[in-house]
This record gives structure tokens, sequence and C-alpha cells, in this order.
């Protein structure tokens, strides 16, 4: 099964999301694999970790244009980032908590999030700024 692989489907038109995007990907992909491969605590907790303050760098991007632009469905929007926040915070937990085997279900989780909140959420935002001229 292949997690978090980016690909054009998943463009929105906006460069700079693009690329925060294929971070996005590049790191929860890392992660996947780090856990996967059976790695120590550090190497897992390391990943882990930029994961998690690279999300948190995304969302806060995002947020800030959607306050920018006055778009209408920021509240929503806000709180599917933060159901997401919640979400990555369990993995941690449960990550330290020495429960790999619900580590692995909760990455698959977070990679349908990312997706449906890519191709839906992401995208109707997009073509709202799309429209007041962010490229
Ligand atoms: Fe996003
Ligand atoms: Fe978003």
């Amino acid at each position: 099964m292949s997690l978090f692989v980016w690909d054009a489907k998943y463009s929105v038109n906006i460069s700079e999301t693009d690329r925060q995007h294929q971070t996005l990907f590049a790191l929860f992909s890392e992660l996947y694999e780090a856990m996967q491969q059976g790695h120590g605590n550090e190497v897992v907790g390391r990943v882990l970790t930029s994961v998690l303050d690279y999300t948190t760098y995304h969302f806060e991007y995002e947020e800030n244009l959607l306050r920018q632009y006055g778009y209408a469905d920021a509240a929503a929007h806000r709180a599917e980032h933060a159901k997401l926040a919640q979400q990555a915070r369990t993995l941690e937990r449960r990550f330290q908590d020495g429960q790999n085997h619900v580590t692995i279900a909760t990455l698959k989780f977070l990679n349908d999030w990312l997706n449906d909140h890519i191709l839906s959420s992401d995208r109707k935002l997009a073509v709202f700024l799309v429209a007041k001229g962010v490229r």
C-alpha cells in the first residue's frame, strides 16, 4: 500500500501551497517508512517532531491566507485543521507510550485525512484565492 505519494491531481495551482503539500507528503512518508522498518524511538521520534512542526507551519500559512482574503468558509476550514492537529498529537502520545501498532493505524487515518482535505477543502480555498490573484 502506498501512502503519502504526491501526485499532480493534488495540485491547487498555487505554487507555494503545492510546495508545502509536497513537503507534507514527503515528511509523512518518511515517518511511515521509519515506523514500518521498526526504527528505534529516537529516529521515529525525530521524524514525528518534524511532521508535527511542519504541519503547524503549513496550517498557519493557510490560515493567514484565509484571514487576509476574508474567506467565507474560514471557520470550517480551521476546524478541519484543528481536528488533524489533535489526531497528530494523539499519534505522538501513543508513540511515546510504545503503542506502535496503533500508530501505524493512526498514520493511515492521517493519510486519508490529508488526501480528502487537499482534494476538497484546500482545492475550494485555492479556487477562491486564485480568483483573488494569488498564484
Ligand atoms: Fe493544506
Ligand atoms: Fe487546509
